[in-house]
């Protein structure tokens, strides 16, 4: 590792962790002189017991709750510019995300939305949009339910165009929440399927932050810590959950998205124009691409490879070791092995070869993918 260069390394917000700590969230509301925010949920988490018991606890404390829950499944800029109107119209004063990914990244555009009323995407981060976050922005306060994204401690949100699909970046560290109650009991009940779906998606943050070309040996250490939590617990939580397994993926989750400052991969760059094109769900997508993405990596980073393994306990550390364990996790989580298995057909792959190249997270590849390279790829994943 090298530094040519000066780096700046960021470490995230106030987070709150273990079990019952999203009961904190009246307190610290009062606390901070805080009695209207709008609670940014999906319109299933917002039908869950614990949703009720959340909101409930609040009313009785005399906090006035307003929800917003009509969001996409990958959000759309008119569920943020449909959620910032009720914030105006019902005067909030601050913004609660709670649930997975696409709650949090709409709850996070929407602080940002509020004192920022240009087009949303001319805030887009890839056309360096940032520079313009300059304003003010509502106190932001994330409750994860999921154990995959780590949106709770981001400082970006992906929101997709209506007419295309296309997913932008919009970031600013000003977009960090203030606190994050990240309760492992909201995620019990999660089913199977999306355990394992954002697990993996968690997975992939870990590896390729860990991969990515960056010198950053914080967060190396701490995404090594975090595969090492995902292998012991992922498999666990989807069959058997318990608290633990619970705990250890919600801790891990969000370990992947501190680390992933560091940077991504060529897995989410495979994984995003599948939800562009198919509305794939994005965890699904990072899991059935990651172990061909991880195999087209090996070769010149075998020394990076032989630290996954031994982190995963692998009787052999190699990187060809950690492909085929990453196949076997898919088979005891029920993920297909096949992009055909998730609707990919052969016709798509020309154009998700175009958006995977067009996408943001390969320039952080430990090394360069071509076009081509993101083709391949596809076929032998198909
Ligand atoms: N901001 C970031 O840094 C970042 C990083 C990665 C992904 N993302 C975005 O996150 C989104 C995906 O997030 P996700 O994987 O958490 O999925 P999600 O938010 O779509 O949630 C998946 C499903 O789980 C349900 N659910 C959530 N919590 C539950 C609970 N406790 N019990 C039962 N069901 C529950 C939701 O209603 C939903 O149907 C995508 O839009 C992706 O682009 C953002
Ligand atoms: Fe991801």
């Amino acid at each position: 590792m090298t530094f040519d260069k000066i780096y700046q390394y960021n470490f995230p917000t106030i987070i709150r962790f273990g079990q019952g700590s999203s009961n904190e969230l009246g307190d610290y509301l009062k606390k901070n002189n805080l009695s209207r925010p709008l609670i940014v949920t999906d319109s299933n988490v917002s039908q869950l017991d614990f949703f009720k018991t959340i909101t409930r606890n609040l009313q009785e404390n005399k906090i006035s709750v307003e929800v917003f829950d009509k969001i996409h499944k990958n959000p759309l800029k008119s569920d943020v510019y449909k959620g910032t109107d009720i914030f105006d119209q019902t005067n909030r004063d601050s913004v609660i995300g709670i649930g997975g990914g696409a709650a949090l990244d709409v709850a996070r555009a929407i602080v940002l939305r509020v004192n920022h009323r240009e087009d949303l995407f001319k805030y887009d981060d890839l056309i360096g949009g940032d520079v313009y976050v300059t304003n003010e922005v509502p106190h932001f306060i994330t409750i994860p339910t999921t154990a995959g994204t780590g949106s709770e401690v981001g400082r970006s949100a992906i929101i997709a165009d209506d007419e295309t699909h296309q997913k932008k970046i919009l970031f600013s560290p000003k977009l960090l929440a203030k606190i994050v109650f990240a309760d492992p009991l909201l995620t019990m009940d999660l089913p199977p399927f999306i355990t394992a779906a954002t697990g993996m998606d968690a997975m992939t943050h870990n590896m390729e932050a860990f991969l990515a070309r960056m010198p950053h040996p914080l967060c190396e250490g701490i995404a090594l810590e975090g595969i090492s939590l995902i292998n012991q617990s992922l498999v666990r939580a989807v069959n058997n959950p318990d608290l633990e397994s619970r705990s250890q993926m919600l801790i891990a989750s969000l370990m992947g998205a501190v680390a992933f400052q560091k940077g991504l991969g060529v897995v989410h760059s495979l994984a995003h124009p599948l939800s562009s094109l198919l509305d794939t769900h994005h965890g699904l997508a990072n899991a059935v691409n990651i172990p061909y993405g991880m195999e087209f990596n090996i070769e010149g980073f075998e020394h990076k490879f032989k630290r996954i393994a031994r982190t995963m306990e692998l009787k052999e550390e190699t990187g060809e070791a950690v492909v085929k364990h990453l196949f076997e996790l898919n088979t005891k989580i029920n993920i297909p092995h096949k992009l055909r298995d998730i609707g990919v057909k052969n016709e798509h792959i020309e154009t998700l070869a175009d958006l995977a190249f067009e996408d943001f997270a390969h320039p952080n590849n430990p090394k360069p993918v071509s076009r081509e390279n993101f083709k391949q790829l596809y076929s032998k994943a198909l």
